[in-house]
């Protein structure tokens, strides 16, 4: 294939006029932070996007899990998922929570409801699963976990807008979910992030959290921390909003055309025929790990970039949490997601999944 460079991912820039007509009504109020116009309109535009009751925006990802854990008021042991990135762990770790890992299930890349229900012990708060690559975890089934032990239950949504359970945003699950809005997102606001919270108590606490617990010009409610989102991001946001069902059009295209090129090759892949699946990633898992590294190797010196998403395994990283986690571990080493951003054609796609297969199935790469 003729050889161009190909990032496992770019942000999706929207017209520039579109941009700067937000950031001209910015500099005319002079108005950057504290949840000023933009930061309010991307609110209230979400929540009519996604029918969500409230949407807290915040500055990330991970700061929107620091909220999630603070405002359910969690302490003690929090059962998470082995497979995720880092963020999930580490904003266990900085809630003074400790985090114990659980397996995945045996032919996805969510937490697994088995393992799950055998680790809660009476020290279990709450559990933090992780919908991997937009894939939903089985939301149901860990409802009927968390009632039956009195548990709370957050999800890290960071790939999952556009995601569906039973016709409606994945975010409804949980008593809170979050989502990160950073700029290799499907949806961005170059840095940013959502906290969704199914009760309005939770809603408003994590409201006050993010403005370091005030309640009020000149009274706070408790100590909170700096998690605003500014204005500029915001108007990224809604700069980004109206194309974000083109992008998801664009996203199944590249999904399903990689599907039907590599379907025949010694490889795992997503569940494209999963139509509630957003697509946000394509990940491919070999059958190991001397094979992955191979390909990913190869498919860079063509320029073409691939990632270990996600690799190490969080139990491997947090050697103070001893659950071995044998599945999350194994598809670890073996994972690789590749390219995938708006302005990747399908013809592209067909090249890169071609070469792909060919290189997966190749020979000489055998042990
Ligand atoms: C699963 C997961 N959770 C949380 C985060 C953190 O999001 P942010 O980068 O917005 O802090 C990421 C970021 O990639 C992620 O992949």
């Amino acid at each position: 294939m003729k050889v161009k460079n190909y990032p496992v991912t770019r942000p999706f820039l929207p017209p520039l006029d579109d941009y700067k007509s937000q950031v001209d009504a910015i500099f005319a109020s002079g108005w950057l932070t504290n949840e000023g116009s933009c930061v309010n309109a991307l609110e209230e535009q979400l929540q009519s996007k996604l029918a969500l009751p409230k949407v807290n925006l915040v500055s990330s990802g991970t700061i929107a899990l620091h909220l999630a854990i603070r405002a359910l008021n969690l302490s003690g042991e929090i059962l998470t998922t082995a497979f995720s990135y880092i963020a999930t762990t580490s904003s266990i770790h900085w809630s003074g929570c400790r985090p114990v890992f659980v397996d995945i299930e045996s032919h996805g890349y969510n937490i697994d409801l088995e393992d799950l229900e055998r680790k809660i012990t009476p020290r279990t708060s709450a559990i933090l699963a992780t919908h991997c690559f937009g894939v939903p975890c089985d939301v149901a089934g860990i409802q009927r976990i968390a009632e039956h032990h009195g548990l709370k239950v957050i999800y890290d949504g960071a790939h999952a807008f556009g995601t569906l359970v039973n016709g409606q945003s994945v975010f409804h699950w949980g008593d809170v979910s979050t989502c990160s809005f950073h700029a290799t997102k499907l949806f961005h606001s170059v840095e940013g992030g959502m906290v969704v919270a199914r009760s309005a108590e939770v809603a408003e606490r994590v409201r006050r959290l993010r403005n370091f617990g005030h309640n009020g010009e000149e009274k706070f409610s408790e100590f909170g921390t700096n998690g605003k989102n500014s204005e500029l991001h915001a108007a990224m946001g809604l700069s980004v909003l109206p194309h974000v069902d083109e992008i998801l059009e664009q996203r199944r295209m590249q999904a399903e055309t990689y599907h039907e090129v590599l379907f025949k090759a010694p490889l795992r892949l997503p569940p494209v025929n999963n139509l509630t699946w957003n697509c946000a990633y394509f990940p491919i898992v070999f059958e190991d790990e001397q094979r992955c590294i191979a390909v990913k190797t190869e498919l860079a010196e063509r320029g073409i970039l691939t990632r270990r998403y996600f690799y190490p395994s969080l139990n491997r990283i947090a050697t103070d949490s001893p659950e071995s986690c044998p599945r999350a571990e194994s598809l670890s080493e073996r994972i690789l997601c590749l390219p995938m951003f708006h302005e990747l054609t399908q013809k592209e796609t067909v090249s890169i999944g071609r070469l792909i297969a060919s290189l997966s199935s190749s020979s000489s790469f055998a042990q």
